[in-house]
């Protein structure tokens, strides 16, 4: 009998015609049920903060959405914009302002190479490789990039000029940086400073499912090592509330929000800010901390349960992964690095999981053996069965 006639016959419920999908981070319907259930009772605003919502202007956002995205961010109120619904999308802008016009600090040019801790978010690798900008990689230590790759990293190449670090709750790992790692991380990046990008993507900023932890404001290390024309932070409410439908921010200094904000009036004459006034009145009626404890209860057990039916497997050696205490992502490596055949045997049992690779830059895992799972977006039943499946695999084919 081959594995997956082996598997089926475990799996009595395989119907060979059901899809189950562990691929992207989305929020199940569950989640963004709560957010409609409040949505629902708002009106649309056409004016706050004295201003009309209904026309152009105000490129840097409404003053109280600004204010919003700098409680969410931990930022200053100044130095925090409030813009469309991607952040995603800002940081393909800051990108291009940086490569096309140059920061004060921040000039990519066609030599240019960003470092990149993996496993990371694929999004952020396909970017910079539509810009053809070199990535080169660093593994992570325990909390947050691993400093003597980083090291090394600059003194042995030329050309660095950026770093591309999801700070806390990182895609996929789950690493969340300590204070420490990010002062000697930045104590490293001092030399450099005339050029150089520290790309922040703050996407997990309040995502915790254990408890909470602090973080020293990556903003107020960067300020005491001079650095503050160097740092861009990114966020949005894509995960707090709708995903795709929310507001996104950026954070940095006043100088790079002036030089961002003037390239971006070339391509938009205003953010939306319709969008902008709801996302305000919403959370007047909830706040940030009650919206998270609410989807923290549909987010938590999912979590638990994979790495309940996991555990076993990782307890006799199949597989190793970190319990992730926030954000939307279980990062496993299969010690008998086939995460290739894995993820294809999946996919022949109907389990879709991302292509064997995808949270290294140009797809490429050395190791092939990282696989990334999204357990947010099935419902329990659904999420179990995905689970099963996944573990099925991971066992036959140790
Ligand atoms: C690290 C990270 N950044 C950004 C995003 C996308 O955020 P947005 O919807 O604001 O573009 C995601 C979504 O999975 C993410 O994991």
């Amino acid at each position: 009998m081959n594995i997956l006639e082996q598997i089926k016959q475990e799996l009595p419920w395989l119907d060979g015609n059901t899809v189950y999908d562990l691929t992207r981070g989305k929020p199940s319907s569950e989640q963004l049920d709560i957010t409609e259930n409040y949505y629902s009772k708002l009106t649309t605003p056409y004016e706050m903060d004295g201003i009309d919502l209904r026309n152009y202007g105000n490129p840097e956002g409404l003053p109280s959405a600004r204010e919003l995205g700098s409680k969410i961010l931990k930022t200053n109120f100044d130095e925090t914009f409030a813009l469309d619904n991607s952040s995603l999308t800002l940081m393909h802008q800051i990108i291009s302002c940086a490569l096309f016009l140059g920061f004060k600090n921040s000039k990519l040019n066609a030599e240019s190479k960003i470092i990149c801790p993996v496993p990371g978010y694929d999004r952020h690798f396909k970017l910079l490789e539509n810009f053809g900008v070199e990535m080169l990689t660093v593994p992570f230590q325990k909390d947050g990039p691993d400093l003597n790759a980083v090291k090394d990293l600059l003194k042995n190449e030329s050309n660095i000029h950026g770093i591309v670090c999801v700070p806390r709750h990182s895609n996929p790992t789950g690493h969340t940086y300590s204070d420490n790692n990010v002062e000697q991380l930045f104590e490293l990046l001092v030399p450099h400073k005339e050029n150089f990008s520290i790309f922040w993507d703050n996407a997990y900023a309040c995502h915790d499912i254990e408890v909470t932890i602090q973080q020293t404001p990556a903003d107020q290390i960067a300020k005491r090592f001079g650095l503050e024309n160097n740092l861009f932070q990114v966020g949005s409410t894509s995960k707090i509330t709708l995903a795709g439908s929310g507001i996104s921010f950026i954070s940095s200094s006043m100088d790079n929000l002036s030089k961002f904000i003037d390239f971006r009036n070339a391509i938009t004459p205003g953010p939306n800010k319709m969008n902008q006034g709801i996302h305000v009145k919403y959370f007047e009626l909830v706040s940030i901390e009650q919206q998270m404890e609410k989807l923290k209860k549909i987010i938590k057990p999912k979590f638990e349960l994979v790495d309940d039916i996991l555990k076993p497997l990782k307890d006799e050696g199949c597989c190793t992964y970190n319990k992730p205490t926030g954000g939307y992502f279980y990062s496993i490596d299969a010690t008998t690095s086939n995460a290739d055949e894995i993820v294809q045997t999946c996919s022949q049992l109907g389990l879709k999981l991302l292509p064997m690779g995808s949270c290294f830059p140009y797809g490429a895992d050395p190791d092939n053996s990282n696989i990334r799972l999204a357990p947010t977006f099935p419902d329990l039943a659904s999420l179990e069965r995905c689970v099963n499946i996944f573990k099925n695999v991971l066992k036959y084919l140790n």
